[in-house]
């Protein structure tokens, strides 16, 4: 299949999860985590990664600028409102990537101007004018959006487009920014929109849903229908309210239906579901088990007449391989006695390579949990691998965790954690162990954070499924987020209290809880 960007068929994938979608609430992604998801994202495919807004804070400049600096093949973009201090904030973490754009946007709907912007139409055109010409001194790839296109006059919507295509735009991004539109109204929007500016044909059309009504795939497709030839889509359909249009819906619906469509994209798309499990780990954002392509549930049959059809041809009841997105049958691969070779080739054969002093590490870990945990699986080990790229600092380290806890008393903990040379003991007392342990940590890493967000979820089935916790502490108006995988709960809780206990003493915040756009 061809990956030729100007091929008339080719849809270009903007995956804006690290900004639309790391604003879905309570998600707050630090710059290692962003740099991880973005990693996953160029493995993925996508053609352009929206890396954040660069002036919501300086935590979020130094993420756009990590990824800029690492991730070399895809285009990297930052958002910006039309304000040249927005601009500069953008350059400042984009300045080394490989391929910059800035992504300009500004609202076009009466309702947005008159009540929250409280300007005059022409006052928009002008800012449009001036913001994009203003970005285009500094890169040659600029994207606008018309912030509530479908809810915008045609003709209005259409000067201000004009006047930004001659600005030197090269993306023209037509939103539907509250999930309002239908399928059939987009085609409609987009296509007297042609018709108003026949210039934009010069240009990429790009559509970006919301799934407030449930149609953000069908809206998005509906825009590729009417022209569009970029897709702005998050991982999981995470973002604003009831978020964005799915990367793997997408994708897999122009792969499958491809001879209706003739589309194609540039995803590998047996990256899907390893993608989707990242960012779900990171963002603390759970899967829906009947979610489109990437739920638990999507390759299940449970009626009998189901599974029967199933195994006399998979194609009676499955539109999509589970093979195509890199569903491989989590099987048991590694037991107590595998050895380091066998770890290393287990990892090899899931795509990573692992060497030197980082297969030390894993190989100690994979120990532990073997001892602990009947068999290892390729989902067990991801996990593990995962959370070895995010303890390189370890400040604080979980050395003993005692408990005592009974039905209908205050459960107690015992602690011990070293910091460097010293190594600190104490006790807590609390509503059931977790809270116990996380009032023994309080004592020793003496810090005034207190807990804002607290997430477990199982990595496999099975009563001895590793436990991933996720813990985000809020302190001076900053958060700060610890995660931790281990065959125990309040184990793995205990270490992603210290971990971001860790970064709240050393006063480096996943981010500022004002941050707004
Ligand atoms: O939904 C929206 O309108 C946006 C824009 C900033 C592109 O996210
Ligand atoms: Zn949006």
């Amino acid at each position: 299949m061809s990956t030729d960007q100007t091929d008339s068929q080719y849809v270009k994938i903007f995956d804006t999860t690290l900004r639309d979608g790391e604003q879905s609430p309570g998600i707050s992604l630090n710059a290692q985590e962003k740099l991880e998801i973005a990693r996953q994202l160029e493995r993925l495919g996508v053609d352009i990664i929206e890396a954040g807004f660069a002036i919501s804070s300086p935590g979020e400049v130094e993420g756009i600028g990590l990824v800029a600096k690492h991730v070399r093949s895809c285009t990297i973009a930052s958002l910006n409102r039309t304000q040249k201090g927005d601009i500069d904030a953008s350059w400042a973490a984009l300045q080394h990537a490989e391929r910059p754009r800035f992504h300009v946007f500004i609202a076009t709907s009466d309702l947005h101007m008159e009540h929250k912007l409280r300007m005059e139409p022409h006052a928009v055109v002008e800012a449009t004018r001036e913001a994009v010409a203003y970005a285009r001194s500094k890169v040659e790839d600029v994207e606008f959006s018309c912030e509530d296109a479908t809810r915008s006059r045609p003709e209005f919507m259409a000067e201000v487009v004009r006047a930004a295509l001659a600005a030197g735009a090269t993306t023209i991004n037509i939103p539907d920014t509250v999930g309002y539109t239908t399928p059939d109204e987009y085609r409609e929007i987009l296509a007297t929109l042609y018709a108003n500016v026949p210039e934009l044909h010069e240009a990429t059309l790009s559509v970006h849903t919301h799934n407030d009504l449930g149609l953000a795939t069908a809206n998005s497709l509906a825009g590729v229908q009417a022209g569009a030839r970029q897709i702005e889509v998050a991982v999981n359909g995470i973002g604003e309210r009831a978020g964005n249009s799915a990367l793997e819906e997408i994708v897999m619906l122009l792969r499958t239906r491809h001879a209706v469509f003739g589309m194609r994209t540039g995803v590998e798309t047996r990256e899907i579901a390893r993608t989707s499990r990242l960012v779900s780990r990171l963002t603390g954002y759970p899967v829906q088990p009947n979610k489109a392509v990437v739920g638990r549930n999507a390759f299940a049959h449970e009626a009998g007449i189901h599974q029967d059809g199933v195994l006399k041809n998979r194609r009676t009841y499955e539109i999509m391989d589970a093979e195509s997105i890199g569903l491989a049958h989590n099987e048991l691969v590694l037991g107590k006695h595998s050895g380091r070779h066998a770890l290393q080739k287990a990892y090899a054969d899931m795509g990573y390579t692992v060497e030197g002093e980082d297969l030390k590490r894993a190989f100690a870990r994979f120990k532990d949990i073997a001892d602990r945990k009947k068999t290892v699986s390729m989902l067990d080990l991801e996990a593990l691998l995962d959370d070895q790229s995010r303890d390189t600092s370890e400040r604080f380290v979980l050395e003993r965790l005692a408990l005592r806890t009974a039905t209908g008393e205050s459960s107690q903990a015992e602690v011990t954690v070293r910091e460097g040379d010293a190594v600190h003991t104490a006790t807590g007392v609390g509503d059931g162990p977790i809270d116990a342990a996380f009032k023994a940590l309080g004592e020793i890493v003496t810090t005034t954070a207190t807990l804002r967000e607290f997430n477990v979820n199982a990595v496999t089935g099975g009563q001895d499924a590793l436990g991933d916790v996720r813990v985000v502490l809020e302190q001076n108006g900053h958060t700060f987020t610890g995660q931790a995988v281990a065959p125990d709960i309040t184990e793995a809780a205990a270490q992603a209290y210290l971990r971001a206990a860790a970064l709240a003493a050393a006063g480096i915040p996943s981010r500022t809880t004002n941050d707004t756009i």
